[in-house]
């Protein structure tokens, strides 16, 4: 469903009348055209600070430089020397940033990794306070931290522990024009997966992600962070269940456009819609209910028809049955229990037992934001959504020693037939409460998947990431 004022404050007679009535404008997004590319970064400048030398900074230098950033340093910042030392050290060229002369940065990326006691958090007011008056529009910040458990003592503890509640700030803070903040928070010896966060939260694959703290743990046993390439998933089989329409099938487009072949799952009521969307992308149409008792053992067979193993399976299906819990009938609290929680777990044990995933196989599941802060009306699908967090966490470290990794998206108000059926009020509520002052897409979840299933994350595993453009409504 459109969002008719976003598109009107955009033409020419919106913006003059939204200007005359003082309305706030919520800014056109700029999302993905094409797949990932290798210098993504080749017209940006990104300013990049470090509180000390270390392997972050290391890994940051190399990765935008690998990304073909133009890196930029302030000659008057306190954390110039940890960027200076690690770009020495990779043989990288770094330039004095010339953003008072008119030509401000569009990207951001500030390592605390070393930020220990609270004077340590002066560089994050001494980094960003000069810069952020002239952010081009779609800019992207993005701290790096570290997680409170490695941390050496409380002190350290302690700072870093502001730096979710400072990036959720910056975030509401700049996404008026479309530019997002995130924080990475890599766990010590995990830096080799920084370079793939950074390449999803530094692109416009990531329009709708802000306000959000992604882990970096590294890889599970025996999986190796694979240097970059272009259409990563080139070889790979991968599963979408509910892919006949909304976020499913953008799901399976993204897939294989990053070079996926999709098999396709949705309810044989829905088959020739399925038949459609799976022949756009040359995918494979494979009409099943998600709740049949051995849906798992028969996609483990489709998948070796095929000639291979699973090596991607996103968990999209879903429904809700809303009532008040006091009217709700026990067999809406139970179809939506199995659609959208058992078959998950019915599944992933059958091919789990038949041997079915490949090699460092991806599980993607998809949550919802409802499942973090509830909404009345909901109980049962709030609690599958819950449910699906705490499954990946425990199901990351059950897996880790298989190379199989686990991961959630939890959607935020998305333009879909699910949502065009709230009512108008509260839908127009619930899209203009986030930092972003819009809805998202389809293919925003598609993106964030696809990145949660691809080698770019291979660091990620047991998360669960907001895709909702800082929604305050449900979260
Ligand atoms: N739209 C949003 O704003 C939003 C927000 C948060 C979470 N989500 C979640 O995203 C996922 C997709 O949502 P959507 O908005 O695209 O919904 P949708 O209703 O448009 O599509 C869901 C698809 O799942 C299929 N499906 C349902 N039950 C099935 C079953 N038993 N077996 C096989 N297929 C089945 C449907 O036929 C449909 O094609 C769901 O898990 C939903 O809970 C959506």
């Amino acid at each position: 469903m459109a969002d008719k004022i976003l598109e009107f404050v955009h033409t020419s007679t919106g913006k003059q009348i939204a200007a005359a009535l003082g309305l706030p404008v919520p800014p056109m997004l700029k999302r993905a055209k094409a797949g990932y590319a290798e210098k993504s970064l080749a017209n940006s400048n990104a300013l990049v600070g470090a509180s000390a030398f270390g392997p972050v900074a290391s890994a940051v230098v190399k990765a935008l430089d690998s990304m073909g950033a133009s890196i930029k340093v302030s000659a008057d910042l306190a954390g110039l020397d940890g960027i200076k030392q690690a770009a020495a050290k990779a043989k990288v060229d770094v330039s004095i940033s010339q953003a008072d002369n008119g030509v401000p940065e569009n990207v951001y990326v500030l390592d605390v990794t070393a930020a220990a006691n609270v004077a340590d958090l002066r560089l994050l007011y001494d980094f960003f306070n000069p810069r952020l008056r002239k952010v081009p529009s779609n800019s992207r910040i993005v701290v790096i931290g570290r997680p409170r458990g490695d941390c050496k003592d409380a002190l350290a503890e302690t700072a870093q522990s502001s730096l979710p509640g400072f990036i959720r700030s910056l975030a509401k803070e700049s996404g008026k024009n479309g530019t997002t903040a995130n924080l990475i928070q890599v766990k010590t010896g995990a830096e080799n997966g920084i370079e793939g966060a950074l390449r999803f939260f530094l692109s416009p694959h990531s329009a709708f992600v802000t306000g959000q703290v992604l882990p970096v743990v590294g890889a599970p046993k025996g999986v190796k962070v694979a240097a970059f390439s272009e259409k990563p998933l080139t070889g790979k089989l991968a599963v979408v269940t509910g892919a006949a329409r909304g976020i499913g099938a953008a799901i399976a487009e993204v897939l294989a456009r990053e070079g996926a072949t999709v098999i396709g799952v949705d309810r044989p009521a829905d088959e020739s819609t399925l038949g459609a969307t799976m022949s756009s992308i040359g995918g494979i149409a494979c009409p099943l209910d998600i709740t049949d008792a051995d849906a798992g053992k028969k996609l483990a067979a489709v998948a070796a028809g095929k000639g291979g193993k699973i090596d991607i399976i996103v968990h999209n299906a879903g429904i809700t049955r809303d009532k008040m819990m006091r009217n709700m009938a026990a067999h809406l609290w139970d179809m939506v229990l199995d659609v959208n929680l058992g078959a998950i777990v019915r599944c992933n044990d059958q091919l789990l037992a038949g041997d079915a995933f490949g090699a460092n196989a991806r599980i993607v599941c998809i949550s919802s934001i409802g499942g973090i802060a509830g909404n009345a009306g909901q109980t049962n699908y709030a609690a599958t959504k819950s449910a699906v967090i705490g499954y990946v966490d425990a199901m990351a470290k059950q897996l880790e020693g298989k190379g199989i990794s686990i991961n959630a998206i939890a959607p935020g108000f998305i333009e879909t037939q699910m949502t065009a059926a709230i009512p108008v009020v509260t839908r127009e509520v619930a899209r203009r409460l986030s930092s972003l002052s819009q809805g998202g897409l389809p293919v925003d979840i598609a993106e964030a998947v696809t990145f949660m299933a691809s080698p770019l994350a291979a660091g990620v595993n047991g998360a669960t990431l907001r895709v909702c453009g800082q929604n305050l409504v449900g979260a």
